[in-house]
């Protein structure tokens, strides 16, 4: 166990009590804190719901109750007094760069000499949430993902002014949270740019499937055609994963990355059409498909469609190589070893290097067409892909 006994988890929302129940788990004393009472209480019951069910099927291990690890969470309402005793804020509030400023330097202003700041933030600079909190050094970035209890993955990440102790420290609180669906696995981000590993390398991908949407449509074709072409080989075919994920996140994650790393990621027509006719997928009942029915009729429909030959998987395996070789070539990641283990941890998918190593000339060649064929640059390979030269970047 690290030096650490008292957690304070910031925000009680859908990630705060997750990443609760997890510390509480560990061992930890967690102090849970929101903004209003109604808010704690709503997390508290949930981590109880969660460690209550756990008890159930007999998994919190020998002779420890649901009570006895509730019995190691406090609530308050108050920042100011809750992080006094604190070794360590995990912040999960919502997503604005005012509310994460404020929120650190009042951190910073209270708790203790040692307390270190750990953002959750999935968008935002460490950097820029730690420059004005009076202690940059003790900030970084803890990026849990959805559900926190169950996906394995924890990227820690480095700002420009966090101290090797702080992130050391993190990476080894880290790696002590339990996760119910085998090991943690702790990546360490060596640089603060946008997406950090998983999402980051995942993020292109989306340019090409805002292509092929637009290529469909003008083309006159069936959603269900576009996503046959996927051949049962994913678990779910584009159109009806953008759909799940929501057509309006998609927007506003293409509309960030255009901002953040290339003009490229400017939505395509269709989305952005699905976008404003409120049209945001099995949220709201209707996207590309109608999913009133649930998601069976649209899986059978998929299944009885003629293939488009526009969306091809091995693209997105070459689009997700370059962009892990642009994550190397940045210096966010030390080796392709943890890029492709991050994936497999953050996303239940292989990453791109394991078939890359023997693919990239050819995935190089098919990434040049494809700039070429869709106007965007953005999928040009770069020198470490198209050289190979990652394969000695394996740790
Ligand atoms: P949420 O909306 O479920 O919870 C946010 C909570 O923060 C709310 O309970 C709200 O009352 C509270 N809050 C707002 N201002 C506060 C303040 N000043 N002090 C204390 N609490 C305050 O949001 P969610 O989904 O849990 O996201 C939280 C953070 O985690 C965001 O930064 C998000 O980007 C990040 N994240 C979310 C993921 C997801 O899948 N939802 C995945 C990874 C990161």
């Amino acid at each position: 166990m690290v030096d650490v006994e008292n957690i304070l988890v910031l925000g009680a929302g859908l990630m705060g009590s997750g990443i609760a129940q997890v510390s509480l788990m560990a061992g930890y004393n967690v102090t849970l804190v929101d903004i209003k009472q109604e808010f704690v209480d709503k997390g508290a019951s949930g981590v109880e719901n969660g460690i209550k069910k756990l008890e159930s099927k007999g998994k919190l291990g020998e002779g420890v109750t649901a009570d006895d690890i509730m019995a190691r969470l406090s609530k308050s309402i108050s920042l100011e007094d809750a992080v006094k005793n604190a070794d360590i804020v995990i912040e999960a509030v919502v997503e604005r760069m005012d509310i994460k400023k404020q929120v650190c330097k009042t951190v910073m202003d209270n708790g203790p000499d040692h307390v270190i700041f750990a953002s959750n933030t999935s968008t935002m600079s460490i950097t820029e949430i730690g420059k004005d909190s009076g202690a940059p050094d003790r900030v970084c970035g803890m990026h849990f993902f959805n559900p926190v209890p169950l996906m394995r993955l924890i990227e820690v990440i480095r700002g420009e002014d966090t101290s090797d102790d702080t992130f050391e420290k993190t990476m080894a609180i880290a790696e002590t949270l339990p996760c119910l669906r085998g090991d943690r696995y702790i990546a360490p981000v060596l640089k603060d740019r946008p997406g950090f590993i998983v999402n980051r390398m995942n993020a292109p991908v989306q340019i090409y499937l805002s292509w092929c949407f637009d290529q469909a449509a003008k083309k006159g074709l069936d959603w269900a055609q576009l996503d046959a072409d996927a051949g049962g080989k994913m678990p779910m075919p584009p159109c009806m994963l953008t759909d799940f994920v929501g057509i309006d996140t998609m927007v506003h994650v293409m509309n960030y990355y255009k901002e953040t790393l290339s003009p490229d990621f400017e939505p395509g027509e269709t989305i952005t059409k699905l976008n404003e006719e409120g049209n945001l997928g099995q949220k709201t009942g209707k996207g590309f498909y109608d999913w009133s029915e649930g998601k069976d009729p649209i899986k059978s429909k998929i299944k009885e469609a003629e293939p488009a030959g526009l969306f091809d998987l091995f693209t997105t395996f070459a689009i997700m190589l370059n962009e892990g070789c642009r994550i190397l070539d940045e210096g966010i990641a030390s080796g392709y070893k943890i890029i492709d283990d991050a994936n497999m941890a953050g996303m239940n998918a292989p990453g791109p290097f394991g078939a890359g190593k023997k693919n990239y000339e050819d995935w190089s060649k098919l990434l040049d067409n494809l700039a070429d064929k869709t106007g965007k640059d953005y999928f040009r390979p770069i020198e470490l892909m198209k050289t190979g030269g990652f394969k000695k970047m394996r740790k």
